[in-house]
């Protein structure tokens, strides 16, 4: 894993907005796995600037977001495809058939349907170049939370009540939080080609601490990123603070050689 450690949020999610940049000038098909919640914001931010002022160009990108909260209308203020196109899609010009939110409106038996027909649509785009994450304070990613399976695919989750309260200031009130969400599964998520992990605040340190340098468990679903080939880890002062060798990946950052910078 590429641990990334920057002073302020603004720069380290810049860096990750430019490898994307990278990535969709060289191959302008790419597709991204996208991810909601307040870490990504600095990044959409920046990914917008990119469009607006040096001409990136989204349309022929396809997107498919890690989750939605079953029981929420793409037009409820805390959906997640309501998230997307406030705060990104609307502002670049990716084709709106091409961005993929999963349907907080499936029920009952059609669920688990629907859920294969997402993988499905993941692999007939080509399978995702590259995908954005955040980390729960309980170390999920997407919504698998702790005991989520390391192999689980697309599907039904139950969210742990510590979720449900971070999740809180999205809502009106704490009690409309929903119990239950579609997530990307963490075998989903671990056959992206390239994947940055993003993790701002001191909230963040435990869960980036456990899932950098602890052991490999369900009980952190993000360790299973030790797994993965081309993992950079994005992270702020505060959400590196408890890593044992910060000062190791910061002496690897600093001496990269130039022809490896992107
Ligand atoms: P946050 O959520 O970005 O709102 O902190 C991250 C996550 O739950 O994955």
């Amino acid at each position: 894993m590429e641990v990334i450690i920057l002073n302020d949020p603004e720069a380290v999610s810049a860096l990750s907005a430019r490898r994307i940049a990278q990535l969709v000038r060289a191959k302008p098909t790419a597709v991204l796995g996208l991810a909601t919640g307040s870490t990504p914001l600095r990044l959409y931010k920046e990914l917008i600037r990119l469009h607006q002022e040096e001409g990136l160009d989204f349309s022929e990108v396809t997107s498919f977001n890690l989750d939605e909260y079953i029981g929420l209308a793409a037009d409820h203020a805390a959906s997640y495809r309501y998230f997307m196109q406030e705060n990104l899609f609307r502002h670049i010009n990716i084709a709106p058939e091409r961005t993929h939110v999963p349907s907080g409106l499936v029920a009952g038996p059609d669920i688990a349907r629907y859920c294969a027909e997402y993988e499905e649509a993941i692999v007939r785009a080509g399978g995702i170049d590259l995908q954005i994450l955040g980390i729960g304070s309980d170390g999920h990613i997407g919504f698998n939370e702790p005991s989520s399976s390391l192999a689980s695919r697309t599907r039904i989750k139950t969210l742990t009540q510590r979720t449900r309260e971070d999740n809180t200031p999205f809502f009106d009130n704490p009690d409309d939080v929903p119990h239950h969400v579609i997530t990307m599964g963490v075998g989903t998520i671990m056959e992206a080609r390239e994947i940055h992990l993003l993790a701002f605040g001191d909230k963040k340190a435990d869960a980036i601490a456990d899932a950098v340098e602890g052991p490999i468990t369900a009980n952190v679903p993000a360790s299973v990123l030790q797994m993965h080939p081309t993992v950079r880890l994005f992270a702020d002062e505060p959400a590196a603070s408890k890593l044992a060798r910060r000062d190791y990946y910061r002496w690897v950052y600093d001496n990269k050689p130039a022809w490896q910078a992107f």
